[in-house]
């Protein structure tokens, strides 16, 4: 029998439980540093060291943490689901929780490519925190991290909106929605298709979404327990 498809699309606050800090909230990353500084493709060609920093420490954060009560629950609903897990997040949280099919529309930071014109052709594992200034690829350009920068193409998209066309369920957490074309993807779900929204703030969603104000981890609790025991 055909199991009931479940797409997760997830943002930052998915993994704030897991002590990794969203963008806009108070406090967030994009308080402390301004885009235009490191994550554009202008950034990288004015000051690389910089940029380079600054996802060092990234992935140093993401490293170090773990995955909390939510990215499980979300792993737990494969159980009973074909679930496909569509995040803008470059944190491996996911993985690390067991969800087996994860799309990375922003890139992924435990990868680094070549800065050089063959960028989007080979992505290398980093299994180390920090790239080094001189790190180079094979081609002879320095390492660069393998994330979306602002004004650059998502490559994943196609796939993402491939794999929404056919969702039964689509559960929203953790994400502003502001950042497009990938909060655009929720678009493209089928409009009989059962929408939830994670997110103890105000999110701006269709009215077909149930919204649930809570944190990521105590509203998927409840929420894939409650989807888990709809099919015994
Ligand atoms: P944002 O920082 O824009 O939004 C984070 C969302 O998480 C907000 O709606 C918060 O209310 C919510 N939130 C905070 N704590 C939470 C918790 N404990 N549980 C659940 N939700 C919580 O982050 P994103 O929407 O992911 O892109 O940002 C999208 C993109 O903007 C990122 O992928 C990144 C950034 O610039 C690039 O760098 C290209």
């Amino acid at each position: 029998m055909r199991k009931e498809k479940i797409i997760v699309f997830s943002g930052a606050g998915v993994s704030a439980e897991s002590g990794l800090g969203t963008f806009r909230d108070s406090g967030g990353l994009w308080e402390k540093y301004k885009i235009e500084d490191v994550a554009t493709p202008e950034a990288w060609n004015k000051d690389a060291e910089k940029v380079t920093a600054f996802y060092n420490m990234r992935r140093k954060q993401c490293f170090e943490a773990q995955p909390n009560p939510a990215h499980h629950a979300i792993a737990a609903l494969e159980k009973k689901y074909d679930v496909e897990v569509i995040t803008q997040n470059v944190d491996d949280l996911h993985e690390r929780a067991g969800s087996s099919k994860v799309i990375h529309l922003h890139g992924e930071l435990s990868k680094v490519k070549s800065s050089g014109p063959s960028a989007e052709k080979a992505f290398y594992e980093q299994s180390h925190w920090e790239v080094k200034m001189g790190d180079l690829c094979p081609d002879g350009y320095q390492l660069r991290p393998h994330v979306v920068w602002f004004g650059e193409a998502v490559p994943m998209l196609e796939e993402a909106v491939k794999k929404i066309v056919s969702a039964d369920i689509v559960i929203v957490v953790g994400t502003s929605l502001n950042v497009y074309p990938a909060a655009g993807i929720i678009d493209y779900a089928p409009k009989n298709a059962r929408f939830y929204l994670v997110d103890p703030n105000e999110v701006n969603v269709p009215q077909s979404f149930n919204v649930i104000k809570k944190t990521a981890s105590e509203g998927l609790v409840d929420l894939v327990k409650s989807l888990n025991k709809e099919k015994p």
